[in-house]
Parts: C-alpha cells; structure tokens; sequence
C-alpha cells in the first residue's frame, strides 16, 4: 500500500452493497482490501431492499421447491446447475449473515418468520421488517468497519478497468477511479477486482433504485451547479450522483468482458403513485417508493380504480403470479381503462399485523395522508432490477482473467428471463464468497508484473475547464439523460416491437452523438472525466446493450415481450451474448 495517485491492494472491490461487502470480509483473511464505492459507503440498492432474502429454511420446504419457482419464474432461461447451486449453499448463506450480526424477524414460536413473495410456492423470505436491505448493509458495513485488513475509499467513482492483453487472453489490473471530493484520479493496482457494482436503474425515468443525491465538497473551489452565478471562490460547492447507472456493466464491455441476457429488464408491479396519494409530494421524487411485493404475499389484492379485483382474468396464481406477469397484467389495464394507476389493498388484514411487518411503508404512506391500514395504496410498476449483466461463471469468473463479478451487475444465469422475487440479494450472498477461492488462487498464482501501470493503462485526467463551461456541460449532461430515459421508457418498456426498438435506437444513437459533439466543442478532450460525463457515457452504453439484446431476440419470455413474436419459441431458449468490442470513448 503506497500513499499518493496509485494505490496497491491484494484485492479490489468495487462496490459498497452486500456483494462487495461480504466477499471483502473473506478475502481480508488473505490479504490486504480496497473497497471502492462512489457515494457514503451505506448507499446501494442492497441498502434500499424491502422484502428480504429467500433461502430453503423450512422443513416442509426443499431445494428442489425452490429450484422449480426460480426456474419457472425465469420462464425456462435459468442456468440449472446455477439454480441448484444457489439454492442449496442459500441457507448457510443466510446462518452466516446472521452470525455477521444481521438480525432479521421471528415468529411466535422463536424460529426465523418467514413470508411468501410471488412466484414462490413456499414461505421462504427471511426479512427484517419491510426494511431488511438496511439491516442487512448496517451489519456488513459494521464488520467491515471492525475489519483492519479493509479499507474503505468512499465517494471514488470507478472510472475504467485497467486492462492489458497477449495473444489469447485479457487481464485486469485494478482499476481507475476519480474521487469526487478532490477531483484527483487515483489509480487501484491489484491482481484480484471484484466488481459488484449493481445495477442501472436509472435507464428508465421512473425507478425503485436508489434516487439522485446531492454531495457537499468542502475546501476546493469548485463550481455549484445548483448556483449558477458562484465563482471560483466559493469554498463549498455541490455535486450530484446516482447510484446505479450501470458503471460496472459498461466498464465490463469497455474492457472486453462478455455481456449476457440485457434485454431482461424487471420492472416491479407496484411502486408507489405518487399521483394517487391523498397529498401530492411537492417535489416530484427522484425514484419511486417501492410497495414490497410481501404485501401481496400477506393477502394485498389489486384492483383497477373501478374497484374490480383483476389479476385472476391474466392468471391463476393471481396476485402471486410472478412479476412480469403481474406488471404486464397492470400495465394493460393501464392502458385499456386510460387510467394512471391501480390499486394495491391491504387493509383488509389486522391492523397490528400491517404496523408490525410494514411499518417503513406505513409511514411514508402516512406522510402523504394515506392510512394503508384503512386504503388501498395507488402503485405502477417501475424499472427495479437488471437481470442481464457481466457473464459469469460458477465461481464468478469472468473471461478477463483476474476479474470476478457478484451481484447485480453479474449474469451468474440465476435469474434468467425474469427473476424470482428475493432471489438477488440471495444471488449476492451466495456468488461472493463463491469467488473467494479463485480470487486467493488467481492472487498467489499470477505472475503479472504489477509494477509499471502505464504500460496497460488509459490515462485519464480530471476534467479542467472554466466552471461555466463546465456548469454548461452538467446541464446538457442532465437534459441528455433525461431524454435518454423518457425514449427507453416510451420505446423499450413492459411491452416492446421490432419498429418501436428500431426508434429506440435510432434516437439513442442520434442523442448520444449530439452530446458528444456537444461536449468536444466545449473543450472535452477524451482522456478528461468527470463525475456526470462518465455516468451519462455508461448509461448510454448500458441502454444500447439493453436494446441491441431485445431485437436480438425474436421471441417473448419471461420479461421480454414483442407485440410482434407474442410466443416462446424452443429454440431461442439461450441467453442474449454480447461480445468484446474495442472500447472507444463512445463505447
Ligand atoms: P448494490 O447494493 O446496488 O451496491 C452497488 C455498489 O456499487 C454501491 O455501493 C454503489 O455506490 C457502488 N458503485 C456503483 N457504481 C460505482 C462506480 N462507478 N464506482 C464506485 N462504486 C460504484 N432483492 C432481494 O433479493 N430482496 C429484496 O427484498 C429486494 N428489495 C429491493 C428493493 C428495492 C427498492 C430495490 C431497488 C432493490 C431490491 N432488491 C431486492 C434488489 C437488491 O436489493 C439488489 O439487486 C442487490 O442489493 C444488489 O446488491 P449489489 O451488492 O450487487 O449492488
Ligand atoms: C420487494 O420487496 O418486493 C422486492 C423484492 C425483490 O426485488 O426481490
């Protein structure tokens, strides 16, 4: 370990949720740990999970019940030998977490309260309340903290994997980073990275991922966006950022990494309306409040705001159907009765029983006027969970040597064309510590020369212009974005075709290349980075992957419908590969 712009770990962790944060806690024990995270340690999808973990932890339960919900909820695209390994190590998965110190709800008879989730047959969710992602960061971050072989980077945005090639194979290196609070880049060498970066939300306008936070820098002179008259003498200034916007993935393609299965966008049924609610929110939110899908397990029914209960006219499990269904089943009431939201009722169940197990959603209810123990709650889906990501292998290997995935942003096959509620933070659980091993054995084996950084690297340099100029690029940065969400929502949503994906890409590109322009004519250079400029750059790569891999795909499954291929088809039942490109700026 050297002070100053490169840094030397063992092993290199991108990622502060419960992936990141459970491998570095094994892999301490061999070394010494840099975890990386763009924002305060705790923010994270993982942080912001609701419904909990599922593990087989019932006697009248078994791995084999829980292997036929995964696979069938996947719509037959799961990796098998994937699903039998994940939920056979679950359980052991979840006893660890608790003896780390996560403390999740039990029943009456002093066993761990399990609840039902759609697409499950059993009752096989561990959960802290409705709160259970928080739970679950607060006692990894706690052991991490505790860990003298860890150390935590915070508020340093990844930038690129550091990447050398010979004839046959990749490798990775570490990584790049930029810390937002000096603006410095610092360089991570390392012969292990994990990337368990998560997911990309925000894609798509309307998301239960975490939303946009705003960041203080102290004692540097730079510009305040929010304040556009500041000058370079302002001591304190503001920066945003977004937690998921797909970094790891498009950082993965750039460095050659095989991509799989991004055409699988899951949008959760029921996300709060803020539309419906008693008291409007007075600034619209930056994310969607999600409606835990516990709460159709415990009995919550959905009706269109005709008060006509609806779901069992799509399917027989009803409201315990899996999520693409559901989603797809309110999505067309939506459109058929030209209404903005359904409803979600609860209140039906005692009173006590909703305070106890929901009391997170109760309260923000409450914020807006709504009692969800007396009304129904208005929900619409929205963008939740990517199921496509970095192709992995069973120990969450990649094809570039030295870079392993766990998570959101890895393609393990779990999941396949939809995935089966709380089977992610379960996937995150169970892959982290599978990459243990090969990551000690990849570490102690390797005879890279680590030592001279620049042979392999990009150099990259902090963006240096004037702050109106720079001011001016974080505008149009946003206003692209916000363009680019509203044409994946209005063209690569729930319901998808041929010629509205062609659109789709066609204005994607248009867009991505006018803000490119746009910002070479303000003075970018390519080796310059910037906080935004480098989120957008990603969010554009993640959209078109998430595009060229639904037209690739002639079929409907899972999450993946095509008005004009409404049926599955035997032999399109293989996962969407992207293959390695040549990075460029544009990706
Ligand atoms: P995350 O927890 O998202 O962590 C990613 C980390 O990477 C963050 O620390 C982030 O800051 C960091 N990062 C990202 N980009 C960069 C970069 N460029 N540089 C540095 N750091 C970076 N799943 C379930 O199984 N059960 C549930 O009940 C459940 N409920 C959910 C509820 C909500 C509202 C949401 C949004 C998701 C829910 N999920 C649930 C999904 C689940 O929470 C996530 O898939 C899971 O937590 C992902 O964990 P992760 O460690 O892969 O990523
Ligand atoms: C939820 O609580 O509904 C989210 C569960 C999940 O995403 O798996």
């Amino acid at each position: 370990l050297r002070d100053g712009a490169t840094k030397y770990f063992d092993f290199t962790v991108i990622g502060s949720g419960v992936a990141g944060l459970r491998y570095a806690l094994e892999v301490s024990k061999y070394g010494s740990v840099a975890v990386i995270t763009k924002a305060e340690p705790h923010e994270s999808n993982t942080n912001y999970a609701q419904g909990g973990v599922s593990a087989v932890l019932c006697p009248l339960d078994s791995v084999e019940n829980h292997m036929r919900d995964t696979i069938v909820a996947g719509a037959y695209l799961c990796d098998e030998e994937t699903v039998r390994v994940v939920c056979t190590e679950g359980p052991d998965r979840v006893r660890e977490l608790i003896a780390i110190g996560a403390s999740f709800d039990h029943g009456d008879d002093g066993n761990l309260h399990l609840t039902r989730e759609g697409g499950h047959s059993h009752h096989r969710i561990v959960h802290a309340a409705d709160m259970t992602g928080r739970e679950i960061e607060r006692a990894l971050l706690k052991a991490v903290v505790d860990d003298p072989n860890i150390y935590m980077f915070e508020h340093h945005f990844a930038i690129d994997l550091l990447t050398s090639q010979d004839a046959s194979e990749t490798y990775c290196h570490g990584v790049d980073t930029l810390n937002t609070e000096t603006q410095e880049v610092i360089r991570f060498i390392s012969k292990v990275t994990l990337l368990a970066s998560g997911g990309a939300g925000h894609i798509y306008p309307t998301t239960t991922n975490p939303p946009e936070v705003t960041a203080l820098r102290t004692g540097t002179s730079e510009l305040d966006i929010s304040s556009p008259s500041s000058d370079t003498s302002v001591v304190t200034s503001s920066y945003m950022y977004i937690v998921a916007t797909g970094d790891g993935i498009a950082m993965a393609h750039r460095a050659q990494a095989v991509i799989s299965n991004m055409e699988f966008v899951q949008f959760h049924p029921t996300a709060l309306a803020d539309e419906g609610l008693p008291i409007k929110p007075t600034k619209s939110r930056e994310n969607a409040f999600l409606i835990t899908e516990a709460v159709r397990g415990n009995g919550g029914i959905l009706y269109n705001l005709g008060m006509e209960r609806f779901m069992p006219l799509y399917d027989e499990r009803a409201e315990l159907a899996t999520r693409d269904v559901v989603a797809r089943s309110i999505d067309d009431q939506l459109k058929k009765r030209n209404e903005k939201y359904v409803f979600l009722d609860i209140s039906h169940k005692p009173r006590d029983e909703i305070l106890s197990h929901f009391p997170n959603i109760a309260s923000e209810c409450l914020r807006y006027g709504l009692d969800i123990t007396r009304q129904p709650i208005p929900v619409v889906p929205a963008a939740h969970y990517m199921c496509g990501g970095v192709r992995a292998g069973l120990h969450g290997e990649t094809n570039v040597r030295g870079l392993y995935v766990a998570g959101e942003v890895a393609c393990t096959g779990l999941h396949g064309a939809n995935r089966l509620a709380s089977n992610s933070l379960l996937e995150a659980l169970v892959f982290a510590r599978r990459a243990v091993k090969p990551s000690i054995d990849h570490m102690t084996s390797s005879g890279l020369d680590l030592s001279d950084s620049n042979l392999w690297a990009r150099m990259v340099v902090p963006v240096s212009l004037g702050s109106d100029v720079l001011a001016d690029s974080i505008r149009r940065t946003r206003k692209a974005r916000k363009e680019l969400q509203s044409i994946m929502w209005e063209y690569v949503g729930i319901v998808r075709s041929t010629t509205r994906l062609k659109t789709a890409e066609r204005r994607i590109g248009e867009l991505e290349t006018e803000w490119e322009e746009y910002l070479f004519q303000q003075g970018w250079e390519p080796a310059m980075v910037g906080l935004e400029a480098c989120e957008m750059r990603n969010l554009f790569c993640c959209a078109k992957l998430v595009v060229s891999s639904a037209l690739a795909r002639h079929e409907s499954r899972g999450l993946h419908f095509m008005i004009d291929f409404p049926h599955l088809e035997e032999s399109m039942r293989l996962p969407t590969v992207i293959s390695p490109v040549k990075s460029t700026w544009s990706s």
